[in-house]
């Protein structure tokens, strides 16, 4: 083998290491992930090529490797200790006198503070900067080796940078999946029939321990340093003063720290550190169950030395827990605007993660299944993020004698019209359209919302008090109310009943998107009613159209086209149409340009950034408008990149393939040559 490819290999191996730690450690992006990709590849094709220089440490070798028939125990060296824990601010003031006293220090005790992780400890071993081993915590005192699985973890090098490496390195830290991956991740497991997880914890635990490293290497799990462990070496470059310079120096390396990590002064700059934290925790992204304070200094660590199974030095600063447990009372079934029934449980009032919690959705039958549960039963609940409360699981062993089945409604629980449900989907439907005054309402908050017909004024409130009275049996009826009508209402005055029929007169001057989007019809958007508006160019020709027509119009599928024939088929819907017609709603009429005619007929744009102008939506159905196919990646087949505000990536890898960029600018001005502005 000559020298050049070992060199290149060597090469590869160097760069993609410090790619992905760039990326998955540091958050930023040296290099286009094409560019990584072609790397990557080639790094693969000569390792294949060459097998006699393949290493166990490259980065092609995060794929998984043969399951195991169990994992092997390992005793830790040091012991992972636990963390003592404080709840309320007094308790961090005293753990500051514990220490200042000990220490017999009058200065401010400089404190490192980062979030408490909610995850699973792992230990990673480093022999002359290559991982060799990592082990879970275990009971503390033995864990178990899953050295495969953590090898597949991008986030974990498997070759540290730099030389003079300590001979033996030994880094502590948590293993965890983030939120929004964690919820992906569960969807997906239902939607293939497989069980979910009640938490990211659990999911990072379980992913962590399983026999077989290719479904781990599936599994979205990072990791983030939070120590140094156990070493070896003379020469070493281990900092000798400060646990903050050490976690630095890991991050040099190629290890994840905690972008959060602080070094502060002083116990009421940890307090305040701890509240802000508090602050963020929804927008975190990932689960933390409190905050971690450590004292900085390694020789005051050393002299404070440690008490049972915990260190003096350092604290866990607890936060409200985002699980708790409680009751369900009842369920109750909600009607939607397209008739979908959602079970919602009504529970106990709790505080989860500082909030109060009475209500939960169970989504649908088959999670009801999934749980197995009763009223009456006590739940666990869990709140984070900004996700709706969810039931994670049921403590069938409290289930109470006179616990009872959840019968899911066979007509509808408001207009009493049947119920189906759709073989192959998952969601129970009440068949009453806008009979049902459920769907009616919902229709009418639809109808008038903002991206729809806009009545300002209408609030929900309103249209639920004008549909209980009957004085509105359809949207066509919203145009024939009148002073009389509307002086009777609830905290409603003259002034305020001129301004909203004026509103209302003022929305009949629309266009033909806005009004099919207002019809509410099942899957379609905004998006695909202007698709539809711009496509057909007036309403007979869009109520008129057939099957293959409507397949013919950009992004409506065999769904979308089905919902819009069977919409446009009932009678009633028919004569809603025609009276809000009658009521005086019109729209400007579009010019049909022929498919050639477009300029962007054929081509596909890429929209990338932040616009300042208009949303991503709106930019996407104008393009389309000009017969342009909006992709979200950029290939040599791109025909432009619309880059916006802090364009990434996308941005990167146009401009490599040579594929012209557009601004913002250049965009609005094509917009309006074309009259699409
Ligand atoms: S320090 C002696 N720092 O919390 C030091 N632990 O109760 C012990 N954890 O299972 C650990 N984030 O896995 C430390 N930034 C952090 C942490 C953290 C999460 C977990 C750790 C351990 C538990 C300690």
């Amino acid at each position: 083998m000559s020298n050049s490819v070992k060199d290149r290999i060597l090469e590869l191996r160097e760069l993609l290491h410090k790619y992905s730690h760039a990326y998955y450690n540091l958050n930023t992006s040296i290099v286009p992930d094409a560019e990584y990709d072609n790397l990557y590849d080639e790094l693969v094709e000569l390792e294949s090529k060459y097998p006699d220089f393949s290493d166990e440490h490259s980065p092609t070798q995060r794929v998984g490797e043969r399951p195991l028939d169990k994992f092997l125990q390992f005793k830790h060296k040091l012991p992972m200790l636990s963390l003592e824990k404080a709840k309320t601010e007094d308790e961090l003031t005293q753990f500051n006198k514990r220490i200042s006293d000990s220490l017999d220090s009058n200065d401010e005790i400089e404190f490192c503070c980062e979030p408490k992780l909610d995850g699973v400890a792992l230990s990673l071993h480093y022999q002359n900067g290559l991982l060799k081993r990592a082990v879970t915590r275990g009971d503390g005192l033995t864990g178990e080796d899953v050295t495969q699985n953590a090898k597949t973890i991008k986030s974990v090098p498997l070759k540290l940078f730099g030389k003079n490496h300590p001979v033996f390195l030994e880094v502590r830290g948590e293993a965890y999946i983030p939120l929004e991956k964690f919820e992906l991740m569960n969807d997906r497991s239902v939607g293939s029939g497989e069980k979910s997880f009640a938490n990211p914890r659990n999911a990072a635990s379980g992913s962590l321990r399983q026999l077989d490293s290719k479904i781990a290497s599936s599994r979205p799990l990072f990791f983030s340093a939070y120590s140094v462990g156990d070493f070896d070496g003379s020469d070493l470059q281990l900092d000798q003063y400060s646990h903050y310079r050490r976690l630095q120096q890991l991050q040099n390396i190629g290890l994840a720290v905690s972008p959060l990590l602080k070094k502060v002064k002083g116990i009421d700059a940890v307090i305040e550190y701890c509240h802000g934290i508090l602050r963020k925790r929804d927008d975190l992204g990932f689960e933390i169950d409190g905050v971690v304070i450590k004292v900085d200094s390694l020789a005051q660590q050393q002299a404070l030395g440690f008490v049972a199974r915990a260190p003096r030095w350092a604290i866990a600063f607890k936060f409200p827990a985002q699980e708790q447990l409680t009751t369900l009372l009842d369920v109750e079934f909600q009607v939607g605007r397209t008739g979908a029934i959602t079970p919602v449980a009504r529970l106990a009032p709790v505080l989860v993660g500082g909030v109060t919690v009475s209500n939960a959705t169970l989504h649908n039958q088959d999670e009801i299944n999934r749980l197995s549960i009763k009223i009456g039963d006590t739940v666990t609940v869990r709140r984070a993020g900004d996700v709706i409360p969810q039931i994670v699981a049921v403590l069938t062993e409290r289930r109470p004698l006179e616990a009872r089945d959840i019968v899911f409604p066979s007509q509808c629980p408001v207009c009493g019209s049947a119920v189906e449900r759709v073989t192959g989907e998952a969601v129970a439907r009440c068949r009453g359209g806008l009979f049902c005054p459920a769907q009616l309402k919902e229709s009418i908050k639809h109808f008038v919302s903002r991206k729809a017909m806009d009545i300002d004024g209408l609030g929900d409130k309103l249209v639920e008090q004008l549909v209980d009275q009957q004085l509105i049996n359809t949207t066509a009826d919203i145009y024939q109310l009148d002073m009389p009508a509307l002086i009777g209402l609830d905290r409603m005055a003259e002034k305020s009943a001129l301004k909203l029929l004026n509103a209302i007169k003022a929305s009949c001057q629309t266009s033909l998107a806005r009004f099919i989007y207002a019809l509410g019809i099942r899957e379609v958007g905004e998006a695909t009613a202007l698709n539809l508006a711009q496509h057909f160019g007036s309403l007979p020709a869009l109520l008129n159209a057939s099957l293959e027509q409507l397949l013919a119009v950009n992004e409506v599928g065999k769904i979308v086209a089905e919902h819009l024939q069977s919409f446009f088929a009932e009678p009633h819907n028919q004569q809603v149409i025609t009276a809000l017609q009658a009521a005086g709603i019109n729209w400007p009429d579009i010019e049909l340009q022929p498919a050639s005619a477009q300029p962007l007929a054929g081509h596909t744009v890429v929209l990338t950034g932040t616009l300042i102008s208009m949303g991503r939506d709106d930019a996407k159905a104008r393009l389309q408008q000009l017969g342009a196919k909006v992709s979200g990646s950029v290939s040599a087949k791109t025909y432009a990149v619309v880059a916006g505000d802090n364009a990434g990536s996308k941005l990167a890898k146009a401009t490599e393939l040579n594929v012209p960029v557009w601004t913002e600018q250049q965009m609005l001005v094509l917009f309006s040559e074309n009259g699409v502005a």
